[in-house]
């Protein structure tokens, strides 16, 4: 999970990043796109496996858990915006806020409680 977040958090860096030659907003877009269906979706299904897999155990884990799905839902949420809004640099930009925001809650609170507490549902998970 931790390589799959680096390469997400670069793709927010390059998203965010002055080019000497700047993005435009279709290049943006199909950025997004292709981050969306190669990395993104499969990450948080990878997730939501996970998050079941470790629900129940341990309250304040739970509440986090709570947190994570709904910002699954809101990025994916923003992500279909897309085909709808005017504003698309606007919404790539608060996809790119959103997650960074949320891999950093990952990182920091949701994996290290994991590890510490039921590292066993991690080793039982096949990818
Ligand atoms: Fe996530
Ligand atoms: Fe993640």
């Amino acid at each position: 999970m931790l390589v799959e977040h680096q390469r997400l958090l670069k793709a927010c860096e390059y998203l965010k990043t002055q080019h000497s030659t700047p993005l435009t907003t279709q290049e943006r877009l199909a950025y997004v796109v292709k981050v969306f269906q190669g990395e993104m979706v499969p990450h948080i299904q990878k997730e939501e496996y996970i998050f079941e897999a470790c629900r129940g155990k341990i309250p304040e884990l739970d509440f986090l858990i709570g947190e994570l799905e709904a910002e699954h839902l809101y990025l994916s949420r923003l992500y279909s915006n897309l085909t709808e809004t005017t504003e698309l640099d606007k919404v790539i930009d608060q996809i790119v806020e959103g997650l960074e925001a949320h891999i950093i809650k990952e990182e920091e609170h949701v994996y290290i409680m994991i590890q510490q507490y039921l590292p066993d549902v991690i080793d039982k998970i096949s990818w």
